[in-house]
This record gives C-alpha cells, structure tokens and sequence, in this order.
C-alpha cells in the first residue's frame, strides 16, 4: 500500500511537471475564428482550474507545497500565454457563440492594460508560490482573481455556468 502510493505520487508531479512547462494551448497564426474561440474558451477554463486547485489546496489542512509551486506556475504560464488569446477578428462579429465582448477589439488599450495588470500579478503569485508562506500566497491568489474579475466585468459577457472566483 506504501509503495502504491509513492507510485501515484510520482506519476502525479510527473504529469503537473508536463502540464507546467509544456506550452499546450498553441492556437496557430491561420486559425479560424471558430478554432481560435474554442482553444482560447478552453485555455480560459485551464487557467481557472489552475486557480481553483490553488485555492482548493490552500484550504487543506497541509498544504503540498510542491503542488502550489506547480499550480502557481500554471497560472502564470496561463497568464502569458493569454496575450495571443484574442486576435483581431475573433469577437462575436465572426459569428461564431463567444461571450468576450467587441469593445475587445474597439477599446484595445483598456484591455490590454487591464490584461497588463493581470499578468504582473499571476508572476508575483507564481513568484510568492517558491517561498512556503501560504497566508502571504492566498493574499496574492486573491489579488490576482480580483485582477481576472476587472477583465470579465469590463470585456465579457456573463453565462449559465459562470467561474466562482
Ligand atoms: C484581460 C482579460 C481577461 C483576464 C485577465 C482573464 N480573463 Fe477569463 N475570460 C476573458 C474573456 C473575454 C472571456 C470570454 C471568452 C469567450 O467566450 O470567447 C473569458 C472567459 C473565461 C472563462 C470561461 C471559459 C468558457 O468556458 O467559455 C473562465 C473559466 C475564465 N475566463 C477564467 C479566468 C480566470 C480564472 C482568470 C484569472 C486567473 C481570467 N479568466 C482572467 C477575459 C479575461
């Protein structure tokens, strides 16, 4: 039974080491808008597993401090990743269901300074998550979903299955 479980444990961090550094979104250059929304839909909902598993992980008892790196990292992997998200012609005028709003593609600026702020926060969470202080890092989680909400609020629709931040 002890060995079982080292056994699992192993694979576990193999497969998050895989996750972390592999970049799996890859939406390419000459994809449709059909195929940019669904990978970017998909990356979105990655990046909020990243989060809800850090937060979920932060609320147990002993904390794996070799996860919360790991989800940490994700997150600000995500969070980089994210800037090639959104390409000119990949809003709701392609006529393809996306709940991002056109004002993405009319108020660029304020999206990508609101994207800008996002960013510096998942790198200092993902940072903060190395140092073993998980008070100081769930403090960090939060200001980073706080940074992810002023997004959504400003540049994307609400719907049936909204994420809990
Ligand atoms: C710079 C803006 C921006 C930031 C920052 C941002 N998002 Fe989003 N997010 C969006 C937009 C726009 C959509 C709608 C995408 C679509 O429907 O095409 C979205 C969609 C989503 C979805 C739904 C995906 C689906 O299934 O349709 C989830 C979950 C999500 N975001 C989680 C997060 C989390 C968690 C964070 C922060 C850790 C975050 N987002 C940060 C703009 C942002």
């Amino acid at each position: 039974m002890a060995v079982e479980g080292q056994k699992l444990c192993v694979s576990v961090s193999v497969l998050a080491l895989i996750v972390g550094i592999l970049p799996v979104s890859g939406i390419a250059a000459d994809a449709s808008p059909e195929q940019v929304i669904f990978a970017r839909k998909a990356n979105e909902r990655e990046l909020g597993g990243a989060y809800a598993e850090l937060r979920d992980e932060l609320k147990k008892k002993k904390p794996l401090q070799f996860l919360i790196r790991e989800y940490g990292g994700q997150i600000a992997s995500w969070a980089q990743d994210q800037s090639h998200w959104y390409p000119e012609g990949s809003g709701p005028a392609s006529g393809e269901a996306t709940n991002a709003k056109p004002e993405i593609w009319t108020e660029r600026e304020e999206f990508d300074a609101l994207y800008a702020e996002f960013l510096v926060e998942a790198n200092k969470l993902s940072e903060l998550s190395y140092e073993e202080d998980n008070v100081a890092i769930a403090a960090q989680l939060d200001v980073t979903g706080k940074a992810c909400v002023a997004c959504h609020e400003r540049f994307k629709n609400k719907d049936e299955h909204e994420f809990e931040f």
